[in-house]
């Protein structure tokens, strides 16, 4: 596996891929990578000739009040991680790289509606980091597939949106969330938790599927639904932002028209703030 660190590199592999007509695949990381993470990369290696990952932690989506300086950076263990995933180039560009003036960014892509609600409401700016960065990662690339993890459902329709509203040539593939064996969602905030915590953790996961269970059965009192979930979280320990049940396809309250149902809920447990989702398709008579 290469490793390039600078615009320019990328560029001249990926230039060379495609006159070669090879199809290349991103698989955009923030690194302190995980099984989560691994899944993507077998997922794009399925769709791709070549695979590139970027680990990048991108300030512009942190809050000043939020983790920035703390988030695990493991570039040395990822790298090995990501060679034995045959990743044929890892992308590790410094902060210079992305932002070379200064941090200064005066152009920000903002999805409207959909980064608004959910964690929009308690991350102000975070949605813009992320469709932001991930258009610069799409046009420094320029890669003719990129995959996102559901675990991140709201990120996942952001940057689907934000791709076929800016027409980019990209096909968005989203890969299903990796969790541990009791149900906790894989992911690199995971380590912030005690090993109390940890233990409290996976009430989460059980929260959601009582959740999708009782709208499997046709209970339609989506308010009381929430309000369960938000209590089950309360009473494991964990302070919850949302609890909520939305349209999948536009994150809004649910209608009659809505095909599939989204249950998402954010949570703080210790200093870590967790967010995980559980889908359910409705049945079409
Ligand atoms: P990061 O949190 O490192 O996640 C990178 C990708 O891995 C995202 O698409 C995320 O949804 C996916 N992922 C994380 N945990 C997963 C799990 N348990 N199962 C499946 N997929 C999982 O998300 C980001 O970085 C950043 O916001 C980024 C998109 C890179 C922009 O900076």
């Amino acid at each position: 596996m290469d490793v390039a660190t600078t615009v320019t590199e990328v560029r001249a592999r990926v230039r060379d891929w495609r006159a070669a007509g090879l199809r290349v695949a991103l698989v955009p990381t923030m690194g302190n990578l995980h099984a989560g993470h691994l899944s993507l990369l077998a997922a794009a290696r399925y769709r791709a000739d070549r695979v590139i990952a970027s680990v990048f932690v991108n300030p512009l989506q942190f809050g000043p009040a939020e983790d920035f300086a703390a988030y695990p950076r493991t570039l040395a263990e990822d790298e090995g991680l990501l060679a034995e995933a045959h990743c044929d180039l890892l992308f590790a560009p410094t902060v210079e790289q992305i932002y070379p003036d200064g941090g200064a960014q005066s152009t920000l892509i903002t999805v409207r509606d959909l980064a608004s609600v959910l964690c929009g409401q308690f991350r102000p700016g975070h949605f813009d980091g992320v469709a932001t960065v991930v258009a610069k990662l799409f046009n420094i690339v320029a890669p003719d597939v990129a995959v996102f993890g559901e675990k991140d459902f709201q990120q996942y329709i952001i940057i689907r949106r934000m791709t076929s509203d800016l027409m980019l040539p990209v096909e968005i593939v989203g890969a299903p969330t990796v969790r541990a064996p009791d149900g906790l969602a894989l992911s690199s905030r995971n380590r912030y938790l005690s090993p109390e915590e940890r233990a409290i953790a996976p009430a989460i996961h059980r929260a959601l599927q009582a959740a999708v269970k009782r709208l499997d059965e046709g209970d339609r009192n989506f308010l009381g639904i929430e309000s369960a979930g938000w209590q089950a979280l309360a009473v494991a320990g964990l302070r919850p932002d949302y609890f909520a049940v939305r349209d999948a396809n536009d994150l809004q309250p649910p209608r009659l028209t809505s095909q599939e149902l989204v249950v998402l809920t954010a949570a703080r447990l210790g200093s870590a703030r967790l967010i995980d989702n559980l889908r359910l398709p409705l049945a079409r008579p």
